[in-house]
């Protein structure tokens, strides 16, 4: 009945006037010269951008994710994570997924927050479907977008309507990714002026946060803070002694303890250990892999498993925004994290860098 009515109110508050206008603005998806609000630098975007040019590309998204996704359920949380470090350097324009530069030189996978990105060969596997149905028409940015949104429903989260038509980066931005992708180590005011760089409201922020109730943390950013906070030898004093034992135990192989995540791109994400979001809660409350308000119910109880999670709990703000998200059952929630998807999925960077779809995503055309 709550599901009911949630679909209700996000319908009558953000899809009703969405998918209103992209009926409206239907008839004019080819026509350079339209004046659609959902133009964005020059180039047409659309809600169903390739009705003509590919009509079964979104259905071929939406299925090649659910294979992938029933084979592997980290899918989702690996797509949702890609999309955001794409469309937040540059915005959305899939030069996150590439692996050569103009220039010849680092690319964004080179940057340290991007080093532990997964899922790229399942949007590799995603495009090549596509590219068989339609070749050189559908962009990767629009497959990534499309994709972690399918990976956000199954998880349990909500539908979000998105506009298709984003064309493709023809460079990668190393040094953007490094300097503007926001750290584990940052405090609030770090993070929260990260995101109002970009356009988003403290609310939105938090909101946005909230995609950490899915997928798993490395235990390699989970030791930093047991065992060396800041340099000191000692754990990060604000983990409860009772989580701090959890880490603890749940971090202890030896593996890759002393490795810094630079230091290669995909040893270190993929052979340690990690810690899947739901687990940072007390057995008291309710748990569960799918997507739900876990998230914030662990930050208030101090058990958010890396730093800047837990710093949303150190501003008077932000603080109360975590205590409204866990207090009712993800209704609210759920409505807030559909509209910020919405936003992030259409930040948009410069023309000039903007190309044709690429046939592989990981190579410049
Ligand atoms: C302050 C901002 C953020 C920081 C510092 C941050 C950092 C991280 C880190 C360090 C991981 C663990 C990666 C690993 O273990 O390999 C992670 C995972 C993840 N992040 Fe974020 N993140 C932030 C915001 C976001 C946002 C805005 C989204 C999406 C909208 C997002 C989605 C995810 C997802 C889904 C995972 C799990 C990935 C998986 O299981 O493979 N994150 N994040």
């Amino acid at each position: 009945m709550k599901a009911l009515a949630f679909l209700c109110i996000l319908f009558a508050t953000t899809l009703k006037p969405l998918i209103h206008l992209a009926i409206s603005s239907s008839s004019t998806t080819t026509s350079s010269s339209s004046s659609s609000p959902e133009e964005s630098d020059g180039h047409h975007q659309s809600y169903d951008y390739y009705s003509q040019s590919c009509p079964l590309a979104e259905q071929i998204v939406r299925q090649s994710t659910r294979s992938l996704f029933a084979g592997d359920p980290r899918t989702a949380p690996q797509l949702l994570r890609l999309l955001f470090h794409d469309c937040f350097v540059h915005g959305c324009d899939g030069s996150v997924l590439l692996e050569e530069n103009i220039e010849g030189g680092r690319t964004e996978r080179d940057a340290i927050p991007n080093q532990t990105l997964k899922g790229f060969d399942k949007i590799d596997f995603i495009k090549d479907i596509v590219e068989e149905a339609c070749p050189g028409v559908v962009s990767c940015a629009d497959v990534l977008v499309l994709a972690a949104r399918e990976g956000v429903l199954l998880t349990g989260g909500p539908f979000y309507p998105v506009v298709t038509g984003r064309k493709d980066s023809t460079r990668s931005y190393y040094e953007t990714a490094e300097e503007e992708i926001p750290s584990p180590n940052h405090n609030v005011s770090t993070t929260l002026a990260r995101f109002a760089s970009k356009g988003f409201s403290p609310r939105e922020t938090v909101s946005l946060l909230g995609a950490h109730n899915i997928g798993s943390i490395d235990c390699d950013f989970i030791r930093t803070r047991i065992l060396n906070f800041s340099g000191t030898g000692l754990p990060d004093p604000s983990i409860p002694t009772d989580f701090l034992i959890e880490l603890a135990t749940n971090c202890s192989g030896n593996s890759r303890s002393g490795l810094n995540v630079a230091s290669g791109r995909t040893s270190t994400a993929t052979a340690s250990t990690a810690i899947p979001y739901y687990q940072a809660l007390s057995p008291l409350l309710p748990s569960g892999n799918t997507f739900g308000t876990h998230y914030y119910g662990a930050l208030l109880k101090g058990r958010g498993l890396l730093f800047s999670d837990q710093q949303l709990m150190y501003d008077r703000k932000t603080t109360k925004l975590v205590e409204a998200y866990a207090s009712d059952d993800g209704f609210t929630f759920k409505r807030d994290f559909a509209r910020v998807m919405m936003k992030l999925s259409s930040l948009s960077g410069s023309i000039s860098d903007q190309g044709p779809p690429r046939l592989q995503c990981s190579r410049l055309n």
